[in-house]
């Protein structure tokens, strides 16, 4: 079966068992097989272009891992298993449509949630022969999950609420012969019920798939987490650096339009592997302090420090952060190479290989991503110069991205050249706006700011 799917190019037949599952689910209640075929030749042409066509393609998200695909079937299961009794037993206007979608655009994006309404709207519509049902929710699925698909608060989700209250009222106006006083009361209470339930839900959907929306990634960034508290007490210099990435990359992030919540609370998390072995960087060392590279082998080094890696991805998975956040940790440094130590171990050893010092990757494989690579490798390199000059910190910064570009290492994140140069103007900005404000420190804390440095 899976030869086939890929012969003809389809991306996963877990779509396929969906689809049958949801037409199985309708006819548990009243089965009739031509009925059946029917919908399910139907539903395989609007599952093939909505989903394989326009969704697995387009969204990063089910490229990085299976959970997304799957939380997406089960949602979109559980939006027809739930709604169809409700429709039987009270009428079109209870249906509990708008919960899994909306779930689907907080946990994934605005088109993800749609699809699944769409698709749970063209079936359920379609296995009552009910143009009213069609009629009367793909504009409040489109409206709703609209109003919601960026927001980090839970009082947006409730405001979204109210005004697709007034679009129901509405819609069963354009129907008079619904239109009474039992429809309008379900119509504007149905939305409200939904935010509750879908507020109640999201938590747990969270801790379990460990797929974030932006309001649990709110949460995690109020800087409370356990392991950001370990790391400023054991890596302070990496925690200083790491705010310093999340605000770069989150002006970065806002500008290109990209999610900039996800950026700034991923960047406060990309380098907690260093809390095992802070000393190794030398971010953390005090003043005056002995380097400990100096006294060991490069390649020695190389490994120390590719470690943080591996133990970030550890710390990841032990206190189950958000798996787009554990993503980020290898890919922040993608497959670059330790110049640094490849240099030093190219002068004990002048046959050392290139890729002995490179990191495991992947690339970037989504633009949040990217920008977090761009962002880190610019803080650690502005904190080494000692200049407050526009001119050489704008040349710094275009090195910067320009050798990260070259080095082809944004090749897979989907980031395009106009972006990058409006993620320049933007680092530029934000650097310029904090030397300026480093002007005002006192003279030592100048210094202390400009010896933090970072090996790459
Ligand atoms: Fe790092
Ligand atoms: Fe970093």
């Amino acid at each position: 079966m899976s030869e086939i799917f890929k012969k003809l190019n389809l991306s996963n037949f877990e779509g396929l068992i969906a689809v049958i599952l949801s037409i199985l689910v309708l006819n548990i209640f009243d089965y009739n097989l031509v009925k059946m075929l029917n919908e399910f030749v139907f539903l395989l042409f609007a599952w093939y272009f909505l989903i394989e066509v326009l969704l697995l393609k387009n969204i990063y998200h089910f490229r990085l891992h299976k959970i997304y695909r799957f939380t997406f079937y089960f949602l979109y299961l559980l939006g027809i298993f739930v709604t169809y009794p409700f429709i039987k037993q009270y009428g079109f206007v209870i249906a509990p449509f708008l919960i899994t979608t909306l779930l689907l655009t907080l946990l994934m994006s605005y088109e993800v949630g749609i699809t699944a309404g769409v698709l749970q709207v063209l079936l359920l519509s379609f296995h009552l022969g009910s143009f009213t049902i069609f009629a009367y929710y793909i504009p409040q699925i489109l409206f709703m999950n609209f109003l919601i698909r960026n927001i980090n608060r839970r009082i947006e989700v409730a405001k979204s609420a109210f005004y697709n209250s007034i679009l129901a009222v509405i819609l069963l106006l354009l129907q008079p012969s619904f239109f009474n006083l039992y429809n309008v009361t379900i119509s504007v209470l149905n939305p409200f019920v939904s935010t509750v339930v879908i507020l109640g839900l999201l938590p747990y959907i969270e801790y379990f798939t460990r797929i974030y929306s932006n309001i649990g990634l709110s949460e995690l960034g109020n800087m409370n987490h356990p392991l950001l508290k370990k790391l400023s007490i054991q890596a302070p210099g990496t925690y200083y650096h790491s705010i310093m990435v999340a605000t770069l990359a989150e002006a970065a992030a806002d500008k290109i339009k990209a999610n900039s919540t996800f950026v700034r609370v991923a960047s406060y998390f990309h380098d907690i592997g260093k809390m095992i072995r802070p000393y190794f960087f030398v971010e953390n060392l005090p003043q005056n302090a002995e380097n400990p590279h100096e006294k060991i082998s490069p390649f020695l080094s190389h490994i120390i420090l590719e470690d943080h890696i591996k133990s970030g991805i550890e710390l990841a998975r032990k206190y189950k952060l958000p798996l787009r956040i554990e993503f980020i940790i290898p890919q922040h440094h993608g497959t670059r190479v330790q110049k640094y130590f490849y240099h030093k171990a190219k002068e004990i050893d002048p046959s050392t290989s290139e890729e002995a010092f490179r990191y495991p990757g992947p690339k970037p494989q989504f633009k949040e991503a990217g920008i977090i690579m761009l962002a880190d490798s610019v803080e650690a390199a502005i904190k080494s110069i000692n200049t407050t000059s526009y001119q050489s910190i704008k040349e710094v910064i275009e090195n910067i991205v320009s050798g990260i570009y070259n080095e082809r290492q944004l090749d897979e994140s989907g980031l395009n050249l106009r972006e990058l140069e409006l993620i320049i103007e933007e680092f530029i900005k934000v650097i310029i706006n904090i030397t300026k404000a480093r002007i005002e420190y006192p003279k030592e804390d100048i210094q202390k700011v400009v010896q933090v440095n970072d090996f790459k």
